[in-house]
């Protein structure tokens, strides 16, 4: 099972602010959503708070919610309660790929766990003020950017211009 990191990050390694995202990039989230269908995701329970309850779980992927709570309940989707029973969990489900979709707790411990295996980040032209990071700066530890998968523009649809790479360790 390939595992993949799908994170959309400021120039200053900003990835979010009071629980909440900072912009709104409509053809990100389409990518996100296009990338991540028929998968599984896994999230830390903040970030999977941070969807709206309509929203949530997300529709056709499997969606596995991480929480040190053992009473934890998220209607629809999977609970495990650390990072590795997440991992095995989406590998019971038989899933091809696991992305990884923060927040930043879970983009952290998955980075220095060294089990990733692909890096999709959304370069964000901004430097907005926000509380939640992803280290850019782990990039230069074993990271090779394989592709430009997509490069956009500021419009009416999308807030500031971005960049999709891949990345893989080299
Ligand atoms: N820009 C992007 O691409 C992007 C993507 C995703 C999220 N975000 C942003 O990131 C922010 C949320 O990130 P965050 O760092 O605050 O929270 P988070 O990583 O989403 O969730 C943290 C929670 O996950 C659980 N957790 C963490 N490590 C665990 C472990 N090893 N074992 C079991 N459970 C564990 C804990 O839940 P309990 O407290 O329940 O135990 C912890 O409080 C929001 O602002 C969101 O908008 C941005």
């Amino acid at each position: 099972m390939r595992i993949s990191i799908i994170v959309a990050v400021a120039t200053n390694g900003v990835i979010g602010r009071d629980n909440d995202l900072v912009w709104r990039l409509r053809d990100d989230m389409k990518f996100f959503s296009d990338t991540t269908k028929g998968h599984a995701v896994l999230t830390g329970r903040r970030n999977y708070e941070s969807i709206p309850e309509r929203f949530r779980p997300l529709p056709n992927r499997a969606n596995i919610v991480i929480t040190r709570n053992a009473q934890y309940q998220a209607p629809g989707a999977d609970v495990a309660h650390s990072l590795e029973a997440g991992i095995d969990c989406a590998k019971a489900l038989g899933v091809e790929e696991l992305f990884i979709i923060g927040g930043g707790q879970i983009y952290a411990e998955s980075m220095s766990k060294g089990w990733v295996n692909r890096l999709l980040i959304t370069h964000v032209d901004a430097a907005p003020e926000g509380d939640t990071f992803f280290d850019l700066g782990l990039l230069s530890a074993g990271w090779k950017q394989t592709a430009i998968v997509f490069d956009q523009h500021a419009d009416d649809r999308n807030e500031h211009a971005f960049r999709i790479a891949e990345y893989h360790t080299s």
